[in-house]
C-alpha cells in the first residue's frame, strides 16, 4: 500500500506528527468546564457532602408525563427498534416545522429540518458544514463554552468579541464591524443567552441581522431558550425579523430546556436545503438517526401545548428575582437582573484581594474553587465563558437550595 497515489494516502496526509498518541486537533479540545463543575459537585455529594450545585444548565423539573408516556409506548413498537432516516422521523421533522411556524413565525419546510443528538450536535454540524480552514467566526463573549470548541474542531477560527455588564452583555454592530475581516464567514448569535441571561431587543436583532446580510455573513442563531423570557423581554428570531438573512442562516434549537428533556438528547437545525443536505451527509457517517424512542418523545413534546413550559417559566421567573436580590445583598457582588434563560451572571471582581477563611483570590476561577471547597457551593467561573471576573449560577434548582446556596456564599464572602 506504500504506492498509494495522490488521491490515496498522500491526499489524507496532513501536517500531523505520527509520534503523537492523540491528534493535535483533538488534543486541543478542553473538557466542558460546566460539566466538570457539575461532576465535581456530584462527586462530593456521593461522598456524603451537602453540596448546592448552581453549575448544571438543566431544569430541575421532570419531563412532562405525556412525553414519557409517548416514549413508553414507542419502546413497545418494533418500528422503533430499527434504523430510521438520518435526518429524523418524517413526522417529527414535519412537527418541528409546524412548531417553528407557531412559536417564532419562521416558515420552514420539513425538508429543511435535521434532527440531531441534542442542540449540541446541531451546533457541531452547523460549523462543520460552514467552516473551511481559516474561516473566522465572530463569537460574542460571554459565550457558551461549546461554541469555540466546535468552531475550532471544524477548522474555523473563533474571533471573540467581548461584552460586559455595562452593555447588558449585548454586542453592538460597531463592535462586530470592528472585528470583521475579509475572512469573516459566520456570526454566532444567541438570545436569550447562556451564560448571561441577556435578551436582545427586536431593534438590536434587526440592526445586527441587517449588518450580517449586508456583508454576506452567515448567522448561526441558537434559539434553545426561546420560551424562557421574563418581564418585558421578548424572544425574536433573527431570520423572521430580517428575512434577508434566511438564505445564510442556521437556526439551532431542541427540546432540552423547553420541556425539561436534557437527558433525551433531541435537538435540531433548520437551514437552507444545501446546508441541511450537507449536514445530513455528515451525520449519516457520524451518528445516524437519533434514538427513535427519544424522537417519539420529542414528537409528543413539540406537537403538544406549552403548558409545562409556562409552569416552569413562572418558577424560573420567581427564582431569578430571588437570586438577583440575594446576590446583590453580598458586598463585592453585583448582578444584573437576567431577562431570559435560567442563569445569573454576577460580577465578582469586587471580591478580589480580600481575605476569606485565610485565602485571598485574584481571579473568578480561584473564587469558584474557594466556594466549592469552603462553602460546598458549585458555581462556574467566568473564565469558562471567555469572561473572567464573573460567576455563572444556574437558578434551575429548587427554591430552598437556591436560598441555602446563596446564604452559604454570603456567609463565606462576609468573612464568616
Ligand atoms: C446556548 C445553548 N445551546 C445549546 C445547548 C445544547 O443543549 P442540548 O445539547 O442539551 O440540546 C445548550 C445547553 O446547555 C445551551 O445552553
Amino acid at each position: 500500500m506504500a504506492q498509494q497515489t495522490e488521491t490515496g494516502t498522500e491526499a489524507f496526509r496532513g501536517a500531523g506528527v505520527t509520534g503523537n498518541r492523540i491528534s493535535a486537533r483533538i488534543a486541543a479540545v478542553s473538557p466542558s468546564a460546566t460539566l466538570a463543575v457539575d461532576a465535581k459537585a456530584k462527586a462530593l455529594q456521593a461522598q456524603g457532602e451537602s453540596v448546592i450545585g448552581f453549575g448544571a444548565g438543566e431544569p430541575d423539573f421532570p419531563t412532562p408525563d405525556a412525553v414519557v408516556a409517548a416514549a413508553e409506548a414507542a419502546c413497545h413498537d418494533p418500528r422503533n427498534h430499527r434504523y430510521s432516516p438520518t435526518a429524523g422521523l418524517p413526522e417529527l421533522r414535519e412537527a418541528i416545522a409546524d412548531k417553528t411556524r407557531r412559536d417564532s413565525g419562521l416558515d420552514v419546510a420539513a425538508s429543511q429540518v435535521l434532527v440531531t443528538n441534542g442542540g449540541k450536535q446541531a451546533v457541531a454540524n452547523a460549523f462543520a458544514a460552514l467552516c473551511d480552514p481559516g474561516d473566522e467566526v465572530l463569537v460574542p463573549a460571554p459565550y457558551w463554552t461549546t461554541y469555540p470548541e466546535s468552531i475550532a474542531l471544524a477548522g474555523g477560527i473563533p474571533v471573540v468579541v467581548g461584552t460586559d455588564s455595562a452593555s447588558g452583555f449585548r454586542v453592538t454592530v460597531e463592535q462586530l464591524e470592528a472585528a470583521r475581516t475579509s475572512y469573516t464567514k459566520v456570526l454566532l448569535f444567541v438570545s436569550p443567552s447562556n451564560p448571561t441571561g441577556a435578551v436582545y431587543p427586536k431593534g438590536e436583532i434587526e440592526a445586527i441581522g441587517r449588518w450580517a446580510a449586508g456583508h454576506g455573513i452567515w448567522v448561526v442563531t441558537d434559539e434553545i431558550y426561546e420560551h424562557l423570557v421574563y418581564g418585558d423581554a421578548e424572544f425574536h428570531s433573527m431570520p423572521v425579523v430580517v428575512p434577508e438573512v434566511a438564505d445564510r442562516c442556521i437556526v439551532v434549537n431542541g427540546v432540552a430546556k423547553t420541556y425539561a428533556m436534557t437527558g433525551w438528547r433531541v435537538g435540531w437545525m433548520l437551514g437552507p436545503s444545501d446546508v441541511i443536505t450537507a449536514a445530513t451527509n455528515l451525520q449519516s457517517h457520524e451518528t445516524s438517526n437519533v434514538a427513535n424512542v427519544s424522537q417519539r418523545a420529542a414528537l409528543a413534546a413539540v406537537s403538544g401545548d406549552l403548558e409545562a413550559v409556562a409552569m416552569m417559566r413562572a418558577a424560573f421567573d420567581r427564582r431569578r428575582r430571588l437570586i438577583h436580590r440575594l446576590l446583590n445583598g453580598i458586598d463585592g457582588i453585583e448582578c444584573l437582573l437576567p431577562e431570559g434563560a435560567f442563569y445569573a451572571f454576577p460580577s465578582v471582581s469586587g471580591l478580589y484581594g480580600r481575605s476569606f477563611r485565610g485565602r485571598t483570590c485574584a481571579t473568578s476561577d480561584e473564587l469558584a474553587e474557594l466556594a466549592i471547597e469552603e462553602a460546598k457551593v458549585a458555581v462556574v467561573p467566568g473564565e469558562a465563558f471567555g469572561s473572567p471576573g464573573y460567576f455563572r449560577l444556574s437558578y434551575a434548582l429548587g427554591d430552598e437550595d437556591l436560598v441555602e446556596g446563596v446564604s452559604r456564599l454570603a456567609d463565606l464572602f462576609s468573612g464568616g
